[in-house]
């Protein structure tokens, strides 16, 4: 289906950047995405072969940037709901460390633009080896499209902000079902589980809606964060993907240094940077690991470190915390936090005075090596 003329044309519409625009139009672009894709107790990607799946027993994710963050994320879902084999590549470096592919393997690529020269590589790399090859791209008719056996699009509408929002948020949607398709197609799934995952699905939009007192909020504690000496944002499981891309997305707009770490690595190493202009952005989500994460941030605050918490259950050590919706599942936290993550970046950002959807040196999409 052809996208409406509103998201072809992409005007600024009163916010002050595309970037904000984006962060807020996730609510109603994740609604496109899923549209059609759940019924009460499937997934119907009607753009796929059935035997799309015939004969695989891994799967192969590969990406550059934010998309190889969605790679990552999605990771921990394809192995524990999709209970598939799964590893994870970034492009760059797949091309040239001579892999063994083997032909079980469904080979994945996940790109926005579709045109991202390493990525569009390994695509063809693994297609020459004699691999299944399938495209998780925001563009129709894109290189990668038009090269991989099959696609699944996501409807994010043009993204113009050069730091990803929108198209990762449709990202982890789409490859969010296709670890629920993949364990329906392979029969691994319970229809209860499966009926109970499709209700979390629907609710995704909705958990991505900015409200106004969030907003500001972290617009307002956004001005302890614009100097120091560098970020730690960390978090655990699929939290710590969502980790390295709130780092990567303060990095592209903000010019400060920030890494993202697996909250239980901090002891070995990093935390000797702890000191109170070390920035931390904890990722605390009540429904995953809370105790085990909790006690990896207090020895951060034991050490001084300032700690900025985002969670759903209040944490008393924090010198700020941002409130998510209490969940009753983490993939609800995970799209929250997440909307979170992009507005404190942006705010940073703007209170610095950058350009944020033209951060310097980087382009929206990287068509040479
Ligand atoms: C560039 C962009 C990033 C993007 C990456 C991968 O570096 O600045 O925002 O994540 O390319 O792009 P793709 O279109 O393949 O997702």
């Amino acid at each position: 289906a052809s996208l409406p003329e509103s998201k072809l044309s992409a005007q600024k519409e009163g916010f002050r950047f595309f970037m904000e625009k984006e962060i807020y139009e996730q609510s109603e672009v994740l609604s496109d995405t899923l549209i059609g894709r759940l019924a009460e107790d499937a997934i119907l990607f009607d753009e796929l072969n059935p035997s799309l799946l015939e004969g695989i027993n891994e799967i192969k994710l590969c990406a550059c940037g934010t998309s190889y963050h969605a790679a990552l994320a999605s990771s921990y879902l394809f192995e524990r709901l999709g209970k598939i084999r799964t590893s994870v590549e970034i492009a760059s470096e797949l091309r040239y460390k001579e892999p063994l592919l083997c032909t079980d393997t469904l080979f994945v690529v996940i790109s926005q633009s579709g045109e991202t020269a390493d990525t569009l590589e390994t695509l063809k790399m693994a297609k020459a080896a004699g691999l299944k090859t399938l495209v998780v791209c925001n563009v129709d008719n894109s290189s990668m499209v038009r090269e991989a056996d099959a696609a699944i699009l996501t409807r994010a509408g043009i993204e113009k902000g050069v730091a990803s929002t929108k198209a990762f948020a449709t990202q982890m949607a789409v490859l969010w079902m296709f670890s629920l398709y993949v364990a329906q197609t392979k029969d691994t799934i319970d229809a209860e589980t499966l009926r109970k995952q499709i209700g979390l699905l629907r609710e995704v939009p909705a958990v991505v809606r900015v409200h106004d007192d969030l907003h500001e909020r972290i617009r307002r504690l956004s001005k302890r964060y614009l100097h120091g000496h560098g970020f730690f944002f960390i978090g655990r499981d699929i939290f710590f993907p969502l980790a390295l891309e709130g780092a990567l997305k303060l990095k592209e707009i903000s010019y400060l240094h920030a890494e993202g770490y697996p909250s239980g690595e901090m002891k070995h190493g990093p935390i000797a940077l702890a000191d109170p202009e070390l920035f931390t952005i904890a990722l605390m989500p009540k429904n995953l690991l809370y105790d085990k994460t909790k006690s990896n941030v207090e020895e951060l605050s034991a050490r001084d470190a300032t700690i900025c918490a985002i969670s759903d259950v209040p944490f008393e050590k924090a010198d700020d915390f941002i409130p998510i919706a209490a969940h009753d599942h983490y993939m609800l936290e995970f799209f929250e936090t997440m909307v979170v993550l992009q507005l404190l970046s942006m705010e940073i950002a703007i209170r610095l005075g950058n350009d944020v959807d033209m951060p310097r040196n980087l382009a929206k999409s990287v068509t040479v090596e």
